[in-house]
């Protein structure tokens, strides 16, 4: 199969919203870090070109796949919805939404969210189950995750609802005061991250997934859920 023109310039220019730990945000140097990018630094290793992430908005990212950016990887969860406007890699990780809370809080079921103000991340998973799934929810939604706890903290909202480890990590900031519960407890569905591709170029799809299987068998990408993800 013939290689992917996106790649013709040795460069694969990536999309990323780095407001999303440990998947991506920005380190220390002020670039954009985390297991994603790492992730997608390794495919394009394998595929002998230079990687470039622009940090930009997650709710622009789907609309800048193939004009912008070439792909994207930003923990993104594949959905009927988005395969309409992008194509998917295999996906390379499994998560649910958690819901954070604040400690002694009595929302406890799916029934308890309805009607309750509840933060989000815009145009994610987290801010479509709020806004489509859950009765008369008052969904306040961020252009970054933290802003929604932030404001949870204040008492502006009851709870947020986000990914499970970008849960995990903002509950950590204010132990004690936050508690982030696993959603599969108020039915949540088991969600796939995958890099997204430009509609019908299957020779990116094929490529990217012929690096990831690589390294996956390799053991780099257990090495970098290790020092990732399960730290
Ligand atoms: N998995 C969720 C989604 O696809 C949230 C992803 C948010 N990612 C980010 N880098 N901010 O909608």
């Amino acid at each position: 199969e013939a290689a992917s023109e996106a790649l013709a310039d040795g460069i694969l220019t990536v999309g990323t919203n780095a407001e999303f730990p440990p998947f991506e945000y920005v380190g220390d140097d002020g670039e954009p870090d985390g297991f994603d990018i790492a992730l997608i630094k390794a495919i394009g290793e394998k595929l002998g070109v230079e990687v470039q992430v622009e940090n930009m908005e997650f709710d622009s990212l789907v609309a800048s796949i193939g004009s912008k950016v070439d792909v994207s990887i930003a923990g993104m969860t594949v959905t009927e919805e988005r395969q309409q406007s992008v194509d998917f890699s295999d996906s390379y990780y499994e998560a649910v939404q958690y819901v954070i809370l604040p400690e002694g809080s009595e929302i406890a079921t799916a029934a308890d969210l309805e009607g309750k103000a509840i933060g989000v991340q815009l145009g994610t998973t987290g801010d479509f189950i709020a806004s489509d799934d859950i009765a008369d929810a008052q969904v306040s939604q961020y252009n970054k995750g933290m802003d929604a706890v932030n404001d949870l903290i204040n008492g502006k909202v009851d709870c947020v609802i986000i990914d499970k480890n970008p849960a995990l990590v903002f509950a950590s900031k204010f132990e004690g005061q936050l508690t982030a519960v696993d959603g599969a407890e108020f039915g949540f569905e088991p969600e796939e991250y995958a890099i997204a591709i430009p509609k019908g170029d299957a020779a990116l799809v094929a490529q990217i997934n012929a690096a990831l299987a690589e390294i996956k068998t390799d053991g780099t990408f257990d090495e970098l859920v290790e020092t990732y993800i399960e730290n």
